[in-house]
């Protein structure tokens, strides 16, 4: 009997062996991400839920993403007007929403090419894992990029140099969601989170997140990629301005006309309300034709019969032309100050509650350190010079743990199974 069992065990733990290595090598392959199919060639807004790997700098998120990184601030709610907010320097395990965008490419939304440049010492898995956090998987990195046999391994050094593109997920569903405008977040499970609480988190239904993502069942595992629709304002621009289709998510701020304006969302109304932007930088005089009304103000006359509001709105970006028009009309009283999102100094440290932290959007690139430009964009002057990613360290630190996070629920798979071949056993 004591041998049985002890045979018996002897055979779980190498069943158990075997399985650590047949689960844990194939690191990321599984991971499920939402596919929009899509026509056409406009390209869209949409936004990737970003965690910190390491303390980095404004400016560096940026670069990875090929974003401008006062977008970045603005779409995350930070004072992106503060001097030097670009180099402030974020804390590891932030999140953070990325605003990117989608092009359409062979009948599915892409996101627009973010490349990477490899540096010594570089892995496919370092990358995918740790630099990008999940947001690409090693074996789409290295499908994307056609590379053969010698990257099998996600942990073999990449050359030097080597010139990548980074598939990251991005879906639009046309800017809405049950009808109401909304931006896509996508979102890396994390270990431990639920659908039910990644839903109630961003003020969301496991209906609605089941639906977007066409899951049968409200179950996703660390690593999945769900697509999170948040509330947005979208804008009504002619189809002339390089705007145009501009949507930001509630609570947040977008940059526009050569970053010479800022848009915002919420709280109360999710109307977009487009102000000059409070960047130094050499921006037209903003007056709306035929009146003294300043862009993004209005005037009210108390009348008799009610208060007549003439109210100068952004129109639009035409040919590098901010357009605005004057509306009006008599409304029973007279509005006070529009109400706008609070805009808060970036954190220098992460608190626990914070996980999915505040909404996003909006585009724009930058170059950077090993980081490529998108090539023939043009776009916002690049901010903060050439810099150094931090490394993405594989023997300690807390940087290696978020290279391991996808994987951690395996071990607990192993274990649950170990422990009812366990029970199985004992039942014998
Ligand atoms: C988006 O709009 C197109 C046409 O306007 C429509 O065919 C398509 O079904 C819509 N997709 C979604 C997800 O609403
Ligand atoms: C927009 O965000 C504010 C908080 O910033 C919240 O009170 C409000 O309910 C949100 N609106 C929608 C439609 O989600
Ligand atoms: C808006 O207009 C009022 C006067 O009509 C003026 O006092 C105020 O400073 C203006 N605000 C902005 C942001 O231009
Ligand atoms: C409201 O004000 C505008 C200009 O400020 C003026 O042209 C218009 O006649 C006024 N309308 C009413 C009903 O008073
Ligand atoms: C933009 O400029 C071009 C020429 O510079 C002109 O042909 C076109 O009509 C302009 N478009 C708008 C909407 O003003």
């Amino acid at each position: 009997m004591a041998r049985g069992f002890v045979m018996a065990t002897a055979a779980m733990l190498v069943l158990l062996a075997a399985l650590v290595l047949s689960v844990a090598l194939p690191r990321g392959a599984e991971a499920k991400t939402t596919i929009e199919p899509c026509s056409g060639s406009d390209s869209c807004q949409a936004l990737l839920g970003y965690t910190l790997y390491a303390d980095m700098k404004v400016s560096e998120v940026a670069a990875l993403f090929a974003a401008d990184p006062a977008a970045l601030l603005a779409a995350n709610a930070l004072d992106f007007g503060a001097p030097g907010a670009a180099h402030r320097i974020l804390p590891m395990g932030l999140f953070l929403r990325v605003p990117t965008r989608c092009s359409c490419a062979g009948g599915v939304r892409k996101s627009v090419g973010v490349r990477y440049a490899a540096r010594p010492g570089d892995t496919l898995a370092a990358v995918a894992d740790g630099f990008f956090a999940g947001l690409a998987s090693a074996d789409q990195i290295r499908d994307e990029n056609g590379l053969v046999a010698s990257a099998a391994d996600p942990d073999a050094p990449l050359d030097p140099g080597q010139k990548l593109v980074v598939p990251l997920p991005c879906v639009c569903f046309n800017a809405s969601d049950n009808n109401l405008p909304a931006v896509y977040l996508s979102y890396v499970v994390q270990v431990g989170d639920t659908v039910p609480a990644i839903a109630a988190s961003y003020e969301t239904t496991v209906t609605d997140v089941m639906n977007v993502n066409a899951m049968g069942s409200p179950v996703a595992a660390p690593g999945d990629i769900l697509a999170i629709p948040l509330p947005a304002c979208a804008s009504a621009f002619p189809k002339s301005a390089s705007d145009h289709g501009l949507i930001v998510a509630n609570g947040t701020y977008a940059l526009t006309a050569g970053n010479c304006m800022q848009c915002s969302c919420g709280p109360a109304s999710l109307d977009l309300y487009c102000t000059p932007a409070s960047l130094s930088g050499s921006c037209p005089s903003m007056q709306c034709p035929n009146s003294n009304v300043m862009l993004g103000n209005m005037s009210t006359h108390p009348t008799s019969g009610g208060c007549n509001v003439s109210s100068c709105n952004y129109e639009g970006f035409v040919n590098g032309t901010i357009t605005a028009s004057l509306s009006g009309g008599l409304q029973p009283r007279c509005p006070g100050p529009h109400q706008v999102p609070a805009l808060t100094d970036p954190p220098t440290t992460v608190s626990h509650d914070s996980t999915y932290l505040p909404p996003l959007s909006a585009p724009g690139p930058a170059e950077a350190g090993g980081v490529m430009p998108e090539p023939g964009s043009t776009g916002s002057p690049v901010q903060g010079g050439p810099f150094t990613l931090p490394k993405v360290s594989t023997a300690n630190g807390p940087a290696g743990s978020v290279s391991e996070a996808p994987s951690m629920d395996k071990p607990r798979q192993i274990l649950s199974l170990f422990i009812s071949c366990l029970v199985f056993y004992l039942q014998m």
